[in-house]
């Protein structure tokens, strides 16, 4: 039998070198001492976990990060078995035995965690990597300031029981997207005083963290023993007030391509797409484009995406649907098949996932993270 060759109608391409390039460049950003966790929760952004993972570990990242215990059970499963991987989203039930025989770091936010961790190790016979989370203002996950004594204590009261090491002290930000709010001071201030605590109290953390990549860009005091970048690695800026990507001196990794699945000619007045919010003008051609909000492009950005076709920024027009969407031609006759670009590094003319966002009217993080499974992801030319 012969395999299905890859569908023509779309892919991301990822580009593992400009990945490598931009964990270079955050390495050059932090002091010598300070360790780099590569994110790569969420399919690593949609970049696809395990090729980033190798990639970024291969560039000089130290530890690997993710969301949920799966996601990281699923890179030690893929023979990523010698570098610390930590993961921070764990819900009642979750399956913490497997995460002490994979010597997973494992976040504890609370007690009814620190209770689970500490039957598991009963259970295994083995000791686990356990890190404390503290909330010090994002109000998210992590351990209140008035709670965070007894969380230390149990965790060392089961220290000392040797059922558990106290691997790491960490916390995250709510607002380092924008330098000098005044969360930032007030988080930091809060992070030293828990770190103090914890550390006056016994426990001799290998890693102290809470930088994010706006952090790691913008916040040397903020780096402690390591930075958690996610996004930056990605070549997306975390946000419009920082820079864009080129100016932070980061590669976009993703790019969004579809082959145009018909061109026709219209008369004027002829509606598109569904509701009919676009109406041509005159006489012109329209492309269709076969991605749809089914692959994540965002419905919200009906009659406003841009897509490169045929050497012009195009503008999508009338609503996105499931699986697909047109854009206005303007009398061009690319041939069918020919290349529609939604996104990509920017250095051939084509919108980045920063313009999308805009579009939108969201941040690019979600634009990147949510390209559907549907679009496969291809790894040109660089491998890893
Ligand atoms: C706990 C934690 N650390 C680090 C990151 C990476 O953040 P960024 O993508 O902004 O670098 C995230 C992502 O949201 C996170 O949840």
């Amino acid at each position: 039998m012969t395999e299905t060759p890859p569908p023509r109608r779309a892919r991301a391409e990822i580009d593992l070198g400009a990945l490598r390039a931009n964990v270079r460049t955050l390495r050059a950003r932090v002091a010598p001492h300070v360790r780099i966790m590569a994110v790569v929760k969420a399919d690593a952004y949609g970049h696809g976990a395990v090729r980033c993972a190798r990639a970024a570990l291969g560039a000089g990242a130290d530890w690997l990060g993710t969301a949920t215990p799966h996601e990281a059970l699923a890179l030690r499963a893929a023979g990523i078995t010698d570098v610390p991987v930590m993961c921070w989203l764990w819900t009642p039930g979750d399956p913490w035995d497997r995460g002490i025989e994979a010597g997973l770091d494992m976040s504890v936010s609370g007690m009814w965690a620190l209770r689970e961790v500490v039957a598991a190790t009963e259970a295994t016979g083995k000791r686990a990597r356990i890190q404390l989370k503290a909330d010090t203002g994002l109000g998210r996950n992590g351990c209140q300031p008035a709670d965070w004594p007894e969380l230390v204590a149990q965790a060392l009261k089961a220290q000392a029981r040797g059922l558990v090491k106290v691997t790491g002290l960490w916390s995250h930000f709510a607002c380092a997207d924008e330098p000098h709010h005044p969360s930032i001071a007030a988080q930091l201030d809060v992070f030293r005083s828990m770190l103090q605590y914890a550390e006056k109290a016994g426990v001799e953390p290998e890693v102290r963290h809470i930088a994010n990549s706006p952090a790691t860009l913008t916040l040397a005091e903020a780096h402690f023993d390591m930075v958690r970048p996610g996004i930056a690695m990605y070549g997306v800026s975390p946000s419009q007030g920082l820079g864009t990507s080129a100016e932070l001196g980061l590669r976009p990794v993703m790019s969004l391509k579809a082959s145009v699945a018909l061109v026709k000619h219209v008369p004027a007045g002829h509606g598109v797409s569904y509701g009919h919010h676009y109406v041509t003008e005159g006489e012109t051609t329209l492309g269709l484009v076969p991605l749809g909000y089914a692959d994540g492009v965002p419905r919200h950005a009906s009659g406003r995406g841009p897509v490169l076709v045929g050497g012009r920024v195009r503008t999508v027009a009338g609503r996105v649907a499931m699986d697909q969407f047109v854009v206005d031609l303007g009398g061009d006759t690319p041939e069918p098949g020919a290349e529609a670009v939604l996104f990509g590094s920017g250095e051939r003319g084509e919108p980045t996932a920063e313009d999308w966002a805009v579009a939108a009217d969201t941040i690019a993080y979600e634009i990147v993270t949510r390209i559907g499974a549907r679009v496969p992801r291809v790894y040109p030319g660089n491998g890893d």
